[in-house]
């Protein structure tokens, strides 16, 4: 069932303090365009021009070729609130594009690393990823780290003046409860259609006024992910409607839970265009029975 649907579900909302539009943007599909800076930058411009005004990046996007993008596409009266996120390293040598960074002073360096190739002074909330999730990444002992470690040193930060607020990402319903006496600015984690274990923890966020921002809001980029955009319901939805199967499915996002921010990510300015349009999407209540009725699929995420 969703959680009180809008009748006009883009529009604002506030994360940390900051209003940003429901739809923003999530960087990290920009390695793909590593050999091609401008292309990447047009992406970045296109979607300040189209009013995403809330953009996801990490340190470790591209080893860091992300974040510079970023810095030299954004200007300051943009207007952007960026959100990044420690926890975790580029890694080109296994299975998965990142291992695992969890240690205090590995997240110090994430954040200084995020702020110099950001060129900023301050990062608006940075996201403390964690490895509870169901995307299983090989975790060693020595990165088996204590969550109050792990705050204590966010928190220094964020009296440092190094970050503005501390969001969470890839945990836990346990992880959130203990840590809502901190201040959390966001919570972080897969979902989408197709993948929607963690709704007892959305509707923890929405009691306590913790913006819930999806990340593989369509399913991800990885090769065979269930996507959200394939169901041949949300494909029939959107022949009728006159708009594409992506776009129903981040509009069911927003329409789900008004606490909800987008990130969907892309390396292209047509799916960019496509997915800051999802706004409009006229989802009505019989339509939105039809894609609550979608099973969520196994191993999705
Ligand atoms: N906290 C974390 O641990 C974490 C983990 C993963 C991601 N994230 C953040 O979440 C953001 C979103 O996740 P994501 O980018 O991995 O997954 P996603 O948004 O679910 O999907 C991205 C994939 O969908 C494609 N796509 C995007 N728009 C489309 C459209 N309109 N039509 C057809 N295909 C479309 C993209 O390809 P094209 O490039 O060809 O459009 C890409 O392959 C990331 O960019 C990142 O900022 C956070």
């Amino acid at each position: 069932m969703s959680l009180s649907p809008q009748p006009s579900p883009g529009g604002r909302a506030e994360i940390a303090g900051h209003s940003v539009a429901r739809i923003g943007y999530g960087a990290m599909q920009l390695q793909r365009l590593h050999d091609d800076r401008q292309a990447a930058r047009q992406v970045v411009r296109r979607a300040i021009e189209l009013g995403a005004d809330h953009i996801d990046t990490a340190p470790f996007y591209g080893h860091g070729y992300v974040d510079e993008v970023l810095r030299d596409t954004l200007r300051p009266d943009d207007g952007v609130t960026i959100v990044s996120k420690v926890g975790a390293a580029a890694d080109t040598s296994g299975p998965f594009p990142i291992r695992p960074a969890q240690r205090p002073e590995e997240l110090r360096a994430g954040v200084e690393a995020s702020l110099h190739q950001l060129g900023v002074e301050r990062i608006d909330v940075v996201n403390l990823r964690r490895m509870e999730g169901r995307l299983r990444i090989p975790v060693s002992p020595d990165q088996v780290v204590d969550l109050d470690d792990q705050v204590a040193v966010m928190l220094a930060m964020r009296d440092e003046g190094l970050l503005g607020a501390i969001g969470l990402s890839n945990v836990g319903i346990e992880t959130v409860q203990r840590t809502l006496p901190v201040g959390i600015a966001c919570v972080q984690n897969p979902y989408s259609l197709v993948a929607r274990d963690d709704e007892e923890l959305l509707r923890l966020c929405a009691e306590h006024d913790i913006p819930w921002v999806p990340f593989f809001p369509l399913g991800g980029a990885f090769p065979g992910a269930a996507r959200a955009d394939d169901q041949p319901t949300v494909v029939t939805i959107a022949g009728e409607l006159g708009f594409t199967p992506s776009q129903v499915a981040l509009a069911w996002l927003l329409h789900h839970a008004p606490h909800t921010l987008l990130i969907p990510g892309t390396a292209s300015v047509a799916h960019l265009e496509s997915n800051l349009a999802a706004g409009s999407v006229p989802l009505d209540a019989a339509a939105l029975a039809r894609l609550d009725a979608i099973r969520p699929l196994p191993g999705a995420h």
